[in-house]
């Protein structure tokens, strides 16, 4: 249905083909009274049209009984339409070929041999009631579009494909429904252990009613509108080749795939120039914020083809967490696997945020408090430091089981996925110095030596040396210190990374993606995204300068009163160390040259000489 010039017949009688079902111009079916009033140039009347209406009514009976047909017919009031229909509502689907008067009206001009003068286009337009149920189509996409997207929604196809329905995948699967998506859903059958995940999975929440599921590859694919977006949330690693390998066959030109976890950036840029040479898209896209976020909106870091990103925009952008501003919290970042990137560094801050958290309890716990005095000195930083990590700390602390505090029956081995461990190896790779990094994923790796610390402390005993004399507020702000300085650290490599990648990537926008919906969201970030508009160099802002000179003689109280007192904090130490390094103009750098040039005659450049040139001595 549309106006006359919208392309009913074109369209219908491409989709007819297609469908391999006969079409028939309603035009054809007028009666000869009828003609001859509109090619004088009369509009018809609605008794006119009841004869020729009925006739197409039947005309569709009849063709149901066979099979089906497409026609093509103006349609413009909605009680033509209910005639058209009569008695087979349920077995007609209207398609609404949309487009602006100007438009059509250009159409019509062009347009030889038509019994229609354009002049009555406008009336067509007064007429037209919009259908409520209608699959409505744009008619400047081209032609070839317009099949695909009427096909899409006569077969009831779905939008979004989400494969692998583990804890972020199902909650995802939940956040598009309930943002109203058409969805397909994917689960792998593993006999008696994986069985009916995805239909189990649909049968607990009302909201995902309309979602279709599947454990058969293909069929899951074939449910989707073209091109396809299908959203990988399977384990990073292996994995994602084995799922990319069996989806491969079933997949169309320009189908897009996002890998929604925490893969390595240099296998999503391997993965993403194999799947072009397939005519597939590759999505790299960081998901942050758990559990609770993927449901209720995450974090989204998506990168590769722009393109191809603009084709899943609208999905990830609606499911993403929402900023102070209620802008999504999902940009495209970049090419390649920039996503991925941004992701691990994401990753990498969040493992220091919650070491200097867990340096924090310690200090505390050496001040004598309980975890109920843990927490409450915790809240009470709320107003003056908040952060997602802050708020679920204090929370841990608070936990009790049968009378007593959980957190102190947890094994003091810390796990780890990966990706903390990936941005110690970027970091050294690109030269840069992210030392608090380095030092909470070793904490971690301490930790994992539980046998070895029983039997050590029995040799090295704990001396407290001193009174620790450190103030809630001394704490607080050798906190706040440590966090901006492993914030420098994280972006810095974010900057490198870009420089050296040429991925020309914007860090204000990072930081306002990172201010909610993911791990690392506080206030600080929400501070940095402003910072990030002026400088690459946070040391630089002259706010934050102020606030590390301010925080510096509280972290270094902090530090040296931990260190005489054999209390284990190696993050807080290093972000006085790593200040300390970065902020002397000559270092002993000069020593480790000479050193160099000694045994390996490596050579070293003169401060009397800036031409660069390299000097080699004979030091003994
Ligand atoms: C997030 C988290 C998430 C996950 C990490 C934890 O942003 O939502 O970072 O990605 O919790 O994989 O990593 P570890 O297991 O290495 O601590």
């Amino acid at each position: 249905m549309g106006v006359s010039g919208s392309g009913k017949s074109t369209i219908g009688k491409l989709l007819a083909q297609d469908f391999k079902i006969p079409f028939f111009d309603g035009d054809d079916f007028h009666p000869e009274g009828n003609v001859v009033k509109m090619s004088s140039g009369n509009p018809l009347n609605d008794d006119d049209r009841k004869v020729w209406l009925e006739t197409l009514n039947n005309l569709a009976k009849q063709q149901l009984t066979k099979n089906s047909c497409v026609i093509a017919c103006s349609a413009l009031k909605q009680k033509y339409r209910d005639t058209l229909s009569s008695t087979i509502e349920s077995q007609t689907k209207w398609v609404h070929l949309s487009g602006s008067f100007e438009q059509i009206l250009e159409r019509l001009r062009i347009r030889k041999g038509h019994f229609m003068p354009s002049e009555l286009l406008k009336s067509q337009f007064e007429t037209l009631e919009q259908p409520k149920s209608a699959i409505t189509i744009d008619i400047t996409l081209e032609l070839k579009e317009i099949i695909v997207e009427v096909k899409n929604h006569l077969e009831d196809k779905s939008e979004f494909g989400l494969f692998g329905l583990g804890v972020m995948g199902k909650s995802l699967c939940r956040n598009l429904a309930n943002n109203g998506f058409k969805i397909s859903m994917f689960n792998r059958h593993v006999e008696d252990v994986e069985v009916d995940i995805a239909k189990n999975f649909r049968a607990e929440f009302p909201e995902l009613s309309n979602a279709s599921t599947f454990d058969d590859i293909s069929a899951f694919v074939n449910s989707l509108h073209q091109p396809r977006r299908i959203m990988l949330m399977v384990n990073a690693g292996k994995t994602i080749d084995y799922v990319i390998e069996d989806l491969l066959p079933h997949l169309s030109k320009n189908d897009i795939l996002i890998d929604g976890g925490n893969s390595n950036y240099k296998k999503t840029k391997k993965r993403n120039d194999y799947l072009k040479t397939k005519g597939i898209h590759l999505i790299g896209a960081g998901v942050s914020g758990g559990e609770e976020g993927a449901l209720k909106g995450p974090s989204i870091m998506p990168s590769g083809d722009l393109d191809a990103y603009k084709q899943v925009q609208p999905f990830l952008e609606t499911i993403s967490a929402k900023d102070q501003n209620g802008l999504p919290c999902c940009t495209y970042v970049g090419p390649e696997g920039s996503g991925h990137f941004i992701k691990m560094v994401h990753n990498g801050i969040e493992y220091v945020e919650m070491q200097l958290l867990a340096e924090v309890a310690t200090i505390l716990k050496a001040l004598g408090q309980n975890p109920d005095d843990i927490a409450n000195t915790l809240e009470s930083w709320k107003d003056r430091s908040n952060s997602y990590l802050l708020e679920i700390t204090t929370t841990i602390f608070g936990k009790k089981e049968g009378g007593e505090f959980l957190v102190n029956k947890v094994l003091d081995k810390a796990g780890n996925k990966g990706t903390g461990n990936w941005t110690t190896i970027a970091s050294a790779e690109l030269g840069v110095p992210n030392t608090l990094i380095a030092s909470a994923l070793f904490s971690r790796y301490i930790s994992f030596y539980k046998e070895e610390r029983i039997q050590l402390s029995k040799n090295f005993k704990k001396v407290i040396t001193t009174e620790l004399g450190i103030t809630s507020n001394d704490l607080l702000e050798a906190y706040q210190f440590a966090r901006i300085i492993n914030h420098y650290q994280g972006f810095k490599l974010i900057n490198e990374a870009s420089n050296r990648f040429n991925w020309s990537l914007n860090l204000s926008e990072i930081a306002r993606i990172w201010t909610n919906g993911c791990i690392i969201r506080s206030s600080l970030m929400e501070k940095l995204v402003e910072v990030f508009k002026n400088t690459t160099n946070i040391l630089t802002n002259p706010e934050i300068i102020t606030l590390i000179n301010l925080y510096k003689t509280s972290a270094k109280k902090v530090v040296s009163q931990c260190v005489l007192n054999d209390l284990a904090i190696p993050a807080f130490a290093e972000a006085i160390q790593f200040l300390n390094g970065i902020t002397t103009a000559y270092t002993s750098a000069n020593i480790i040259q000479a050193q160099r040039d000694y045994f390996g005659a490596h050579t070293y450049q003169r401060l009397d000489d800036d031409s660069g040139k390299n000097y080699h001595t004979h030091w003994n």
